[in-house]
């Protein structure tokens, strides 16, 4: 051992031997036993309070303090403990070493939130749910940040906050609290062909779980898998609960919202109380590298799903949740979650709204945590051991030894070293690229309406009444007709009967031919040799 280590363990240690536990006595920050806390210290019994009554400024001051931002988005949220199990390896497709041998349970923390509304909300509003997993791996945190919905409403991550901004209650009354019944959402909206999948997504009953123990959980954007050799399979995610999937009607949840508005989150909670463990298969389509161009839609292009007829989901293992947090702040309120945080074997893809949220979270993240230390709170810390040079800022934990923080350096001795010889390192997937630097949007992404078509046609007709009975509340609420009009003649674009049935139920002219621009633009080829077909 290095001598230096030696020593500082050693006054460690020194400080530990004195250390007792007993957490009888209500104490100090600093340790000292109080006598009273329901009386603050002043001079005489009816004169003023002292300032050097430090038990006083110390408990109104941690107080003072107990509030940290919510999430800009999914402020509101449940969360739950458990493990994952892959059912057979997938070292075929992936490196990553826990989805390799089935006996390894990787342990997990997974949360569900709703987007929208604050952290006081109520859970069963109509809007997408967040899917949320940490996989504390053994060789780092990998986190899938999905949602309940496969697809998203913007194409490129830079729209974000516009979304954002435009689904939230409007900036100068704040209303309406947790919804997306106003002007400003469908404003936004009417004016983005591309959020149509999405939107007939979120007027469908998915929008209104049941239950998170009854929802499907999607990565939505194509991610890359890489195995030791190298070869690369770009990948969709998905989430599937063997309860099978349940929505609630909307009178339900409008009942729900005022006599109980923690239902989701009391659900997830009695349910693991009561051993009835919420569990989730995990699904993949796998696609050849080779074959990624052989989609009459763009695999990049975050507001379309691979259709199951085309790539069958394979299931490759399950995810049991099995005990709820001990403390909701110290847990479910400081997780952060990251959809850049991947281990070896696990890649991403070009997706550009991927590509924006890799920059966001963490960023956010340093504000809402509270400085660059975040890594090492419990809930966030790996189970994976962490050397680097990162040092001090707000609320360091760690106590770094040694006299090197620095590299290159020639005095070794600790020194954390990045090694390219080291087989588990992470090794970023050598994927050629050229083009000219530009902004503007891929022709390939231009196509926003054959899979809101193909998603209105797949559902039953009380499914399809439901979606109508949506628009109407929703769109009906909206006061500006020229927003209804521009709404009517976008659903014209994914079906006339549609367009006619929601534009009558909210006063505007039904259109009176189906537009039929904006579908199937590319021609597809469909031969995918090499793409994994067998569903399991
Ligand atoms: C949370 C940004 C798209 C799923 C968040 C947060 C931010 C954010 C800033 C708050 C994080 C925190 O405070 O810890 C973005 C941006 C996006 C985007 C910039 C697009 C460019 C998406 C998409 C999904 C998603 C497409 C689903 C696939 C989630 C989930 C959470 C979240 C589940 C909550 C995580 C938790 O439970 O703590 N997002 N997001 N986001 N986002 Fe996104």
């Amino acid at each position: 051992m290095n001598p230096d280590n030696n020593s500082e363990q050693k006054k460690l240690e020194s400080l530990e031997m004195f250390r007792r536990e007993t957490g009888e006595n209500l104490t100090t920050n600093q340790g000292v036993i109080i006598d009273d806390t329901n009386n603050s210290l002043t001079a005489g019994e009816r004169g003023p309070t002292l300032m050097e009554d430090f038990h006083f400024r110390e408990k109104m001051t941690h107080f003072d303090h107990e509030r940290i931002p919510e999430r800009v988005v999914h402020a509101r949220g449940s969360a739950a403990h458990g493990y994952f199990q892959v059912y057979e390896s997938m070292a075929e497709y992936t490196k990553a070493k826990f989805l390799q041998d089935p006996s390894v349970k990787t342990p997990v923390f997974v949360r569900f939130s709703t987007v929208v509304g604050f952290r006081g909300s109520a859970d069963t509003v109509r809007d997408v749910r967040g899917f949320a997993t940490k996989f504390y791996t053994e060789e780092g945190n990998y986190d899938l940040v999905g949602n309940n919905m496969p697809v998203f409403f913007i194409q490129d991550g830079i729209k974000f906050p516009d979304l954002v901004h435009a689904v939230k209650p409007e900036p100068h009354n704040e209303m309406p609290q947790a919804s997306a019944a106003h002007d400003n959402f469908w404003d936004f909206i009417s004016l983005m062909p591309e959020s149509m999948h999405m939107i007939m997504w979120v007027l469908s009953d998915r929008a209104l779980p049941r239950s998170y123990r009854m929802m499907q959980g999607f990565g939505v954007h194509t991610f890359r898998w890489i195995n030791e050799q190298g070869k690369a399979h770009l990948v969709k995610l998905h989430w599937r609960p063997p309860l099978g999937m349940h929505s609630l009607v909307w009178d339900e949840t409008q009942k729900l919202a005022g006599k109980d508005p923690d239902f989701n989150r009391r659900d997830l909670w009695n349910a693991i109380e009561m051993g009835h463990y919420p569990e989730f298969e995990l699904g993949v389509q796998l696609v050849a590298e080779e074959d990624a161009d052989n989609f009459d839609f763009d695999l990049l292009d975050p507001t379309k799903l691979i259709p199951e007829e085309l790539v069958p989901v394979k299931i490759i293992g399950k995810m049991t949740l099995n005990r709820n947090p001990d403390n909701f702040f110290a847990e479910t309120e400081q997780v952060a979650f990251h959809p850049g945080h991947v281990v070896p074997g696990i890649d991403f893809s070009n997706d550009p709204l991927l590509q924006g949220r890799l920059f966001s979270y963490t960023d956010t993240q340093l504000i809402r945590l509270g400085g660059p230390n975040f890594a090492e709170l419990p809930i966030n810390r790996p189970v994976a051991p962490t050397h680097n040079n990162q040092r001090d800022g707000y609320s360091r934990q760690t106590i770094d030894k040694g006299q090197v923080n620095y590299f290159p350096n020639s005095r070794a001795g600790g020194c954390p070293m990045a090694n390219p010889e080291n087989m588990r390192a992470y090794t970023h997937y050598a994927e050629k690229v050229e083009g000219l630097k530009i902004r503007k949007r891929s022709d390939s992404f231009k196509d926003h309406f054959s899979q809101a078509t193909l998603f209105w046609n797949s559902l039953s007709e009380v499914e399809q009444d439901h979606i109508v009975s949506a628009s109407h509340f929703e769109l009906g609420k909206v006061e500006d007709k020229q927003i209804q009009q521009r709404m009517v003649d976008l659903f014209n674009h994914v079906d006339h009967e549609l367009a006619k049935r929601v534009a009558k139920g909210i006063g505007i002219s039904p259109p009176t031919e189906p537009a039929l621009e904006n579908h199937g633009h590319r021609s597809p080829s469909l031969s995918m040799e090499n793409t994994v077909k067998d569903s399991v």
